[in-house]
């Protein structure tokens, strides 16, 4: 059979990412998904300024990225516009005007090259990226889902076949990595910035809770962790002793807070699915604490722990591409020809 080549276009926050992956022996043949080229604009930089995503100018400069990136895309890629099978985009979760750049983007294009067009979820996106990797999962497999948006526990036992274990009752992971690091005047992002810091301290100098700890349940909460930092840090400049060290320490004693509950949620999923494998997915899965935390707890258990490539772990092309692919080669698919768009920012 032909190889079905799908365009990825993801757009719903502050990354541009176009990604063109190839199913070899088409829909039916069984082989992975390839990644043949995937081009990437953050706009961490303009964002920076503001301390935060400002969705207006998400929007616009989605805009400005996408034809150029598209061009790269294909360019790297040695194919033709004309060679794209199915146009894939995030239609949600995220931000309204930025979604409605990609999805409208992809019906343009799918339109003008009479091809059909398919919504991806952005968390599907994630959740599948480890298969992009050198050693990709194989299903059923636990897979802990954390990003500025989202912290959520769920057992996958195949393409679509989805089941919600626990989640966040307040702020998601990569928020509390965010809203406390704003306060260490960090920056943003936050997370990237606070495992620096956290690198040169202390992570048992101060006493941070962990919510939701005790007993069996997989459900997270943050929020009361933004106070505690917030409380100890509003000690340590009263004191006087908000020093270089003490800052660093508390960056260190945050994370250690926010990993020991990711890791310990994750070891009870497993332990009440009874699975041995697992993936990390999604943007604070780049932190080095949670992956030596989290494999050197698994490794006791003999369970194997599968990660997106690092550049893969935050928002891009690629994985809406791939996690496209993967639901038309499962037959859990239906690509459009209506071209309506329909993004859902919830
Ligand atoms: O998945 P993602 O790129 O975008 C969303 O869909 O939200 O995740 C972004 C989040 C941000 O909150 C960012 O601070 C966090 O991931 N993050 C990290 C690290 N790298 C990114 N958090 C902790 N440690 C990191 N190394
Ligand atoms: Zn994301």
């Amino acid at each position: 059979a032909a190889p079905l080549r799908v365009l990825g276009i993801e757009s719903s926050c502050d990354e541009t990412g176009i990604a063109l992956v190839e199913l070899p022996g088409g829909v039916r043949g069984a082989q992975p998904v390839r990644l043949l080229a995937h081009a990437l604009h953050s706009q961490i930089d303009m964002h920076q300024a503001y301390g935060g995503v400002v969705p207006e100018l998400a929007s616009r400069d989605h805009i400005r990225r996408v034809v150029p990136l598209l061009r790269q895309t294909m360019t790297e890629a040695g194919h033709a516009l004309a060679s794209i099978d199915v146009v894939a985009y995030t239609r949600g979760p995220g931000l309204a005007g930025a979604l409605l750049v990609g999805a409208g983007m992809a019906c343009a294009l799918g339109m003008a090259l009479g091809k059909p067009v398919l919504g991806v979820h952005h968390l599907e996106g994630h959740l599948l990226s480890p298969f992009l990797s050198a050693d990709p999962p194989q299903f059923p497999f636990i897979a802990l889902l954390v990003s500025g948006g989202h912290t959520q526990l769920m057992r996958v036992d195949g393409v679509g076949a989805y089941t919600l274990l626990g989640e966040t009752i307040d702020d998601a992971a990569g928020e509390a990595f965010d809203k406390t690091a704003k306060m260490l005047d960090l920056g943003y992002p936050g997370g990237p910035a606070l495992s620096k810091l956290a690198e040169q301290g202390d992570p048992t100098a101060f006493k941070l809770p962990r919510p939701l700890l005790r007993g069996d349940n997989i459900d997270f909460s943050f929020a009361g962790l933004k106070t505690a930092v917030w409380m100890q840090q509003q000690r340590l400049v009263a004191a006087g002793t908000m020093t270089e060290q003490a800052r660093a320490d508390l960056a260190a004693s945050t994370q250690a807070a926010i990993v020991d509950v990711l890791v310990a949620k994750s070891l009870l999923a497993l332990k009440a699915s009874g699975l041995k494998r697992m993936v990390v997915a999604g943007g604070v899965g780049a932190n080095r604490r949670l992956r030596q935390q989290l494999d050197a707890q698994c490794a006791k258990r003999g369970v194997r722990v599968h990660y997106p490539e690092l550049h893969l772990c935050t928002d891009n092309g690629a994985m809406i591409a791939l996690a496209a692919a993967m639901r038309l080669q499962a037959g859990r698919a239906e690509p459009s020809l209506a071209y309506h768009f329909d993004v859902k920012p919830r």
